[in-house]
């Protein structure tokens, strides 16, 4: 470990009512000073949970939670270095912006010149100098966001918690709020973590992100890795368009999809094995029939500006989903070509730790066999 984490949550398991089902099953992970997280997941997963969590809103059921090495499972939210903007910015309508950011300084008994020093800077940060007269009613969605970030930086937290503080937005103003929002964690310098259900958010914005359903982490890594690398279908299917298909192990290095052999980059399974096979639409190039590697029919096809999104059958009625800047028609039978890197081999049930040691075995070259039992026949 390079540096100690700021947060670190050890087993935490959180039921609102004794009897209901836990919201949080024994979620562990990390988090390093300085950094932008996301909590990334469908709604009703648990993202709120964490963050109350770690504000201090709500206790765990079980399982402990560290702020700088201590455990804080007890300490009340207003003895915390903690501060949260909410979804709808919970401002006061009847303040202006200045008493608005103040309001939190002014009940800790900071004033006069202090404050105002203190409340002139967070505006600034937020690009909203000379706006401290205003009305918050006078202010857009946008502005009004930024005064809710004013409010909470104004006291100069060590973490700051943002639960999906885009999604009020239309898109054009939540994609510069993107870039807003990271440009001022890289300047403040201090630890963000935000909350979406919003996948491209998530990958345009993060250091590390948390891929949370139903109360667990699926995956924790950077935007690259779970792009690149899901651990399951469940990760696949949520981040970005995926074709996802079972396929068969057949040995080390090659595996069957749709009654055809590939080669593929993953060993270690059982042969024999089923697993979830992962290829991104991007990874597939459209050739002749009889230079792919894979013969489709193509079904529909659609212009998305950048690139043509083609939905394609193979003979086992298996729809292909394929990202390209070549047209093709429709009816027409082509070939698709893939490297065999393209092929991502997900293990049925593969834990995260597994997964990692698996990955990490393929670039040592080591190749250490698995032990039995991972190869369950689902569906
Ligand atoms: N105060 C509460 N009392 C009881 N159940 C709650 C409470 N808050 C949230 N829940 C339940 O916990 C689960 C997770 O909710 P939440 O953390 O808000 O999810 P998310 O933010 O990912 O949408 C949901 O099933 C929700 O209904
Ligand atoms: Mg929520």
């Amino acid at each position: 470990m390079t540096e100690e984490s700021i947060i670190r949550f050890e087993h935490v398991t959180k039921q609102y009512d004794p009897g209901d089902p836990a919201v949080l099953k024994s979620v562990s992970f990390e988090i390093q000073r300085g950094k932008f997280y996301t909590l990334l997941g469908p709604s009703g997963c648990g993202k709120t949970t964490i963050l109350r969590l770690i504000a201090g809103f709500t206790e765990p059921s079980e399982g402990k939670i560290y702020f700088n090495g201590k455990v804080i499972n007890k300490v009340p939210a207003n003895n915390r270095q903690v501060n949260t903007v909410f979804q709808d910015y919970a401002l006061f309508p009847h303040l202006n912006v200045f008493e608005n950011v103040a309001f939190g300084l002014r009940i800790k008994g900071v004033k006069g010149a202090a404050l105002s020093a203190k409340v002139t800077e967070a505006l600034r940060f937020v690009n909203l100098s000379g706006y401290e007269n205003r009305e918050i009613t006078e202010m857009s969605g946008g502005q009004r966001q930024r005064v809710a970030i004013a409010r909470a930086i104004v006291n100069e937290p060590e973490i700051l918690l943002l639960d999906e503080p885009l999604s009020a937005l239309d898109l054009k103003l939540r994609t510069e709020m993107q870039y807003e929002l990271r440009e001022l964690q890289r300047r403040l310098g201090i630890t963000f973590i935000f909350v979406t259900h919003d996948q491209e958010e998530a990958l345009a914005m993060s250091d590390e992100i948390f891929v949370l359903s139903e109360g667990t982490i699926q995956q924790s890594g950077t935007p690259n890795d779970i792009y690149d690398e899901p651990i399951n279908r469940f990760v696949a299917d949520f981040i970005g368009e995926s074709n996802i298909v079972k396929g068969r192990m057949l040995r080390d290095f090659e595996v069957e999809i749709a009654g055809h052999p590939y080669e593929c980059v993953d060993q270690g399974l059982n042969d024999g094995e089923i697993v979830d096979i992962v290829i991104r639409p991007e990874d597939l190039e459209i050739t002749s029939p009889e230079k792919g590697k894979m013969q489709v029919r193509v079904d529909t096809q659609l212009f998305r500006g950048v690139h043509y999104e083609i939905s394609c059958y193979d003979d086992a009625n298996n729809e292909w989903l394929v990202h390209s800047t070549r047209k093709a028609a429709v009816g027409e039978r082509i070939g698709l070509y893939f490297e065999p890197e393209a092929i991502h081999v997900m293990r049925l049930g593969e834990t995260e730790e597994e997964f990692d040691r698996r990955l990490e075995s393929y670039e040592d070259g080591a190749g250490q066999p698995a032990q039995g039992g991972g190869g369950s026949h689902g569906s």
